[in-house]
C-alpha cells in the first residue's frame, strides 16, 4: 500500500524548510522590535472553548475528537481564545498592558485551495488592556513593519480597515435587530468573496424588509470616511465610530505608514468576538485571500469568565504570504547547503578514525564540521566538501600519522598549508 499525505497538509522538505524558517524567522524578529514577547499554548483544546465565541464558520471547521476518558477535545484552528484563557487565569499578576506575540501551527477542515489549507502556521500579535485605538494602530504598524521588511512595498499590500463598532452602529440604524448583527456580520463579511448576485440573496435570508436591506446594499458602496458622516446623520453611535476611525487614521499618518492604509466599509471579519476597529490586508493583485486579518474584540475575555478588559490584535498566515513572497521574488539567501565550516577528509581508509575524532574536537569547539562516512578517493572527499559547502578542507594524511601535521586547504582560493594538529587546535 502507498501511503499518501493528507489533503491540505504540506511536506517541507528542507529547501521548503529554509522558506518557512525565513517567514518564522523574521516574524519573531520585528515582533520583539515592536515590544512583544512571545508565549505559547496546547495545540488541542476543549471543543467548547471554539464553539463559544469564534462564530459558526470557525465552529464547522474543526477537527474535533473524544479523548480516551470521553472529554470531547479540538485541534487549535486560532490561537486567541487560548490566549484569552491564559490571561484570565493569570489576570491579578499578569502586568498591563500586554504585548504578546505567538506564532502557533493551526488546522482548520477548510476546503483546501489556493493561500487556504487544512494546516498552516499564523503569525498573532496582540494588545491587552488599552481601550484607546492607539493600540489598533500600534498592531497594524507592527504588520505593516513586516511586510516593508520583506521588500514589500505600498504598490504591493493594501491595508483595508473599517469598524465593527460603526457597522453595529448603521445597521441599527436602519433598524436590523440586535439579535440579527452576528449573521449580517457573517454574510457582510463573504460580499467580496461571492458574486454579487449571491451576496444579496445571502443577505435576503437574514433581513427581510427590502428597504432596510436596500440601505446595507447603499452602505456597502460608501467608500470614505467623509461620504459616510453625510450617510450617519446625527446617528450617536455611528459618529463616535467615525471618530474613532479618524482618529486611527492620524496615528497611522504619525507613523508614517498612511499610504499603506485605506477605509473600506466592507470588512467586517469572519469571527464572532470582533468588537470595534477591524482589518485585513490584500496583495494588491486581489487574486488571492487576505493576507491576514485582525481587530479590537473587547469583549472575549469576560465572555471566558473574566473581568472585562479590552483586546486587539491579528493573525497572518504563511500561505498567502508565501505566494506573494515567492510570485515577487522576495525569498533571498535561502541557501540550503549546509555551510559546514571544516571538512574533514582523510587520505586512507585506516584514517578515518582520527577523522572522527577531529571532527569530534571540532564540533565540541563549537564548529560546524563533517566528514565522510564512506571515504573513497581524496577527490570525492573534497566534491563532497564542495556540495555541503565547506569553507576548508582538513586532510588526514601521511603528514599526521608521521608528523602529527594537518594539511588545511581553503576551498575558495585552493591554498594549502600544513600545520601541526596541536597548534591548529591551540589557534582554534
Ligand atoms: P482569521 O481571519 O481567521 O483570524 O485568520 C487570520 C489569517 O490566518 C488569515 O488572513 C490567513 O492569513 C490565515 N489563515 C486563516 N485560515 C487559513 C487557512 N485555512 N490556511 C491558511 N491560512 C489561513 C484569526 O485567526 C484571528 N484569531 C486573528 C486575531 C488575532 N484576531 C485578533 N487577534
Amino acid at each position: 500500500m502507498e501511503i499518501q499525505s493528507v489533503k491540505g497538509t504540506r511536506d517541507f522538505y528542507p529547501e521548503d524548510m529554509a522558506k518557512r524558517n525565513f517567514i518564522a524567522d523574521l516574524w519573531k524578529q520585528v515582533s520583539l522590535r515592536n515590544g512583544f514577547v512571545e508565549y505559547d499554548g496546547p495545540i488541542f483544546e476543549y471543543l467548547a472553548m471554539y464553539q463559544l465565541k469564534s462564530g459558526d464558520e470557525i465552529a464547522s471547521q474543526l477537527f474535533a475528537f473524544e479523548d480516551r476518558g470521553g472529554r470531547m477535545l479540538a485541534i487549535r484552528p486560532e490561537i486567541t481564545p487560548t490566549l484569552a484563557r491564559m490571561v484570565n487565569q493569570r489576570i491579578n499578576t499578569l502586568p498591563r498592558p500586554l504585548k504578546w506575540f505567538s506564532v502557533p501551527r493551526l488546522c482548520r477542515a477548510e476546503r483546501p485551495q489556493k493561500g487556504r489549507l487544512r494546516e498552516f502556521f499564523q503569525w498573532n500579535i496582540d494588545i491587552i488592556g488599552v481601550d484607546d485605538c492607539l493600540a489598533d494602530a500600534e498592531v497594524i504598524f507592527c504588520s505593516v513593519d513586516f511586510l516593508m521588511q520583506t521588500g514589500l512595498t505600498s504598490s504591493d499590500v493594501i491595508v483595508r480597515i473599517s469598524s465593527r463598532k460603526l457597522i453595529a452602529a448603521m445597521l441599527e440604524y436602519f433598524g436590523v435587530e440586535k439579535e440579527q448583527l452576528e449573521k449580517v456580520y457573517g454574510v457582510l463579511d463573504k460580499k467580496s468573496k461571492i458574486p454579487q448576485e449571491t451576496f444579496e440573496k445571502m443577505l435576503e435570508e437574514v433581513i427581510t424588509e427590502q428597504a432596510k436591506r436596500r440601505k446595507v446594499l447603499e452602505l456597502m458602496s460608501v467608500n470614505s470616511l467623509e461620504q459616510l458622516e453625510d450617510f450617519a446623520g446625527s446617528d450617536k453611535n455611528a459618529k463616535e465610530a467615525i471618530d474613532e476611525l479618524k482618529k486611527l487614521f492620524e496615528y497611522l499618518n504619525l507613523m508614517g505608514i498612511t499610504e499603506f492604509c485605506r477605509f473600506d466599509i466592507s470588512i467586517v471579519r469572519g469571527l464572532a468576538y470582533y468588537t470595534g476597529i477591524v482589518f485585513e490586508i490584500y496583495d494588491k493583485s486581489e487574486q488571492l485571500r487576505a493576507i491576514c486579518g485582525g481587530g479590537r474584540y473587547d469583549n472575549l475575555l469576560a465572555d471566558f469568565g473574566g473581568p472585562k478588559i479590552s483586546a486587539t490584535g491579528m493573525g497572518m498566515g504563511d500561505c498567502v504570504l508565501g505566494i506573494v513572497l515567492e510570485e515577487k521574488g522576495l525569498f533571498k539567501n535561502l541557501s540550503q547547503k549546509s555551510g559546514i565550516e571544516y571538512f574533514v577528509a582523510f587520505a586512507d581508509d585506516a584514517l578515518q578514525n582520527e577523522a572522527i575524532k577531529l571532527v569530534a574536537r571540532l564540533r565540541r569547539a563549537g564548529l560546524k564540521a563533517d566528514f565522510s562516512y564512506k571515504g573513497g578517493s581524496l577527490g570525492k572527499q573534497l566534491k563532497q566538501a564542495s556540495m555541503q559547502s565547506a569553507g576548508r578542507c582538513i586532510i588526514v594524511g601521511q603528514e599526521f600519522t608521521q608528523k602529527g601535521e594537518l594539511i588545511i586547504k581553503d576551498m575558495k582560493t585552493g591554498n594549502q598549508e600544513t600545520i601541526a594538529a596541536n597548534e591548529f587546535f591551540s589557534r582554534l
